[in-house]
């Protein structure tokens, strides 16, 4: 029988393949094989049916959220980079949020604190909203505010 829990895509930008070896001291150590254990785990213990992917491809992303979009599923969306400039990743975004999915948008870091180029996320004005700062603890948080939202 299909699962009938609500469904996340949980999209992840370019060099996040790289977590584990890419500047330990900001991203941490774990890799993103680690965050689909924890993910899965997460998922199991809201309610909710998560899949975890990363591109380091604007098209592929844009075209995932498209994806999640004709499907119906809710998605939390890391852009990496791709949160500061990438207009087309933002029209993407806006499908999901428009659709009336969730979207919620995460960092591993605080990008606030860092690079003034950090500061302004072009994605953040389509999203639900925003978690930032607490590495993996980011993901857990944003799920588990999805789910909180979907039980209202
Ligand atoms: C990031 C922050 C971005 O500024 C950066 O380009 C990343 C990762 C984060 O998760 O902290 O690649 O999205």
């Amino acid at each position: 029988m299909a699962s009938a829990l609500p469904r996340v895509l949980v999209l992840n930008g370019p060099n996040l393949g790289r977590l584990g070896v890419r500047e330990p001291e900001i991203y941490g150590h774990a890799s993103m094989a680690d965050l689909e254990v924890a993910a899965a785990k997460w998922g199991a213990e809201l309610g909710l049916e998560v899949e975890v992917r990363q591109t380091d491809g604007e098209s592929e992303i844009v075209g995932w959220l498209h994806e999640a979009v004709d499907a119906g599923a809710h998605v939390v969306l890391n852009p990496a980079a791709f949160t500061h400039y990438s207009y087309a990743l933002r029209d993407a975004a806006a499908q999901v949020s428009t659709a009336g999915l969730q979207l919620v948008e995460v960092h591993l870091s605080n990008p606030a604190t860092r690079e003034s180029f950090r500061h302004y996320s072009v994605v953040a004005g389509v999203a639900t909203g925003t978690v930032a700062g607490f590495g993996f603890d980011s993901y857990r948080l944003a799920l588990s505010a999805i789910a909180q939202r979907l039980s209202q």
